[in-house]
C-alpha cells in the first residue's frame, strides 16, 4: 500500500502535548523536542533512529531522504549504535552501556559533531548553554520578523537572521566555528520552520510568532495543526536553502581564539558539495570516534553507515568502507 503523504491533522487526540516529567530530556532541535512532547517519539527523549525517521515523516511530512540522512548521521556520532538508542538532549544512562572511548555517545546536544554555532534560538557553546531556548535570541527572531517579514518568519527574514547570527558569532565568540557539516546544516535549519512549522493547509512559508514560540520554547504544536504534504516538502526546503544563502553568501571558516579573526577554511566542503560532505563525515568525524571497532559494534556501525549513505547514493557518491565490507 502506498504511504499517505498528504496534509493531515497531527496535533490529534492520540498525540496530546504534555508537560515534561522529571528526567525527560530535550535538546537543541525544536522539531524532535516537539515530537517527544506530543508522543510521536518516546516522551523521555530517548529514541531509535527508526522511530525518529518515522516520526519526522508522520508528524511533520519531512522528505524521507533528508529524514534518513539526519537520523543516521546523528545516531553515528551522538547515539549508542550497540543498543540503537539516542538521547535527543544530553548524555543519558538510558541509552545503555557505552562502547569504548573515544566514542562519546553523549546525545544530540554534544557540541561540534552535529550541534553547532549560530543557532537561531540557542546560544553558542562558548557561552555555556548550547541547547536551551534563549529568550533574548527569540526576541531577535521576533524583531527580524517584524522588520523584514511583516510580523512573520519568512524566507526574507530567514536570509537576514541567518546572516545576523553568523556575524554575531564572529564578533562575540572567540571560538566561533562554521565548518562542515555545520556550514550546511545552518542553512537547512533556517529553512525548516518555513516548511515544517507552517500548517500544511496554508503552506505559504510564513510562520506566525505565536506558533514559532510554541514550537521553539514549548515544544508544542498549535491547536488543530496539520502537517505539510511530504511529497512537496523536500522541494520546498531545497528551494528555500539557496535563497537564504543567496541573501548573504558566506564561506565556511572559523575564528582562531579571538573575536573577528574569522578565516575561511579552504578544506571545508561548501554548500553543494554532497560527496565531500559525506566523505568528511565518515572519515573525519565517525572514524576518529570509532578507530578500531570489533564484533557487534563493528557490525552495527557498518549497518548505520549503510543507512547514512542511502541518500548520497542517488547523488552518485561512492560508498566508503572504513571497517571493511
Ligand atoms: C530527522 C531528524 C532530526 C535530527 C537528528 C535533528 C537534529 C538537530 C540538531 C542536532 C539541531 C541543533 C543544531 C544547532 O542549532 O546547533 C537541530 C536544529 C534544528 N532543527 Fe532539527 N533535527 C531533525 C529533524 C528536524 C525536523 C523534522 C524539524 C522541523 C520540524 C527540525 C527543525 C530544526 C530547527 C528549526 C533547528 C534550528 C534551531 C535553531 O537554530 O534555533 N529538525 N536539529
Amino acid at each position: 500500500m502506498a504511504i499517505d503523504t498528504s496534509v493531515k491533522l497531527v496535533n490529534d487526540m492520540d498525540h496530546p502535548w504534555m508537560p515534561l516529567r522529571p528526567g525527560d530530556l530535550r535538546g537543541p532541535c525544536p522539531g524532535l523536542n516537539t515530537l517527544a512532547s506530543h508522543g510521536y517519539l518516546p516522551r523521555n527523549g530517548i529514541a531509535t533512529p527508526t522511530q525518529i525517521l518515522n516520526a519526522v515523516q508522520d508528524a511533520f511530512g519531512m522528505d524521507p531522504d533528508r529524514a534518513q540522512l539526519l537520523a543516521y548521521s546523528t545516531m553515528l556520532v551522538d547515539g549508542n549504535v550497540i543498543t540503537d538508542l539516542m538521547s535527543i538532549g544530553g548524555k543519558s544512562c538510558l541509552t545503555g552501556p557505552d562502547p569504548p572511548k573515544p566514542a562519546t555517545v553523549a546525545g544530540l546536544s554534544t557540541h561540534a559533531v552535529f550541534e553547532g554555532d549560530a543557532s537561531l534560538t540557542c546560544q553558542d557553546f562558548f557561552f555555556g548553554d548550547n541547547h536551551s531556548f534563549n529568550p533574548e535570541l527569540f526576541d531577535q527572531f521576533v524583531d527580524f520578523s517584524n522588520r523584514f517579514g511583516d510580523g512573520f518568519y519568512n524566507v526574507t527574514v530567514a536570509g537576514e537572521l541567518r546572516f545576523q547570527r553568523i556575524q554575531q558569532g564572529i564578533a562575540t565568540n572567540p571560538q566561533f566555528s562554521l565548518v562542515t557539516p555545520r556550514f550546511t546544516t545552518v542553512y537547512g535549519e533556517a529553512a525548516f520552520p518555513l516548511v515544517f512549522f507552517v500548517d500544511g493547509r496554508k503552506a505559504d512559508g510564513r510562520l506566525s510568532m505565536q506558533d514559532a514560540l510554541g514550537f521553539f520554547r514549548d515544544s508544542r504544536m498549535p491547536d488543530d495543526f496539520h502537517r505539510t504534504d511530504e511529497s512537496k516538502s523536500g522541494g520546498l526546503v531545497n528551494t528555500f536553502i539557496p535563497q537564504i544563502f543567496g541573501a548573504h553568501p558566506t564561506q565556511p571558516g572559523r575564528n582562531y581564539g579571538s573575536v573577528n579573526t574569522f578565516t575561511v577554511d579552504p578544506n571545508s566542503a561548501g554548500l553543494d558539495a554532497d560527496c565531500s560532505l559525506y566523505e568528511h563525515f565518515v572519515n573525519d568525524i565517525v572514524v576518529p570516534l570509532y578507530p578500531n571497532p570489533q564484533g557487534v559494534l563493528k557490525d552495527n556501525l557498518n549497518a548505520n553507515l549503510g543507512f547514512f549513505f542511502g541518500p548520497f547514493k542517488q547523488g552518485n557518491c561512492t560508498r566508503i568502507f572504513p571497517y571493511g565490507q
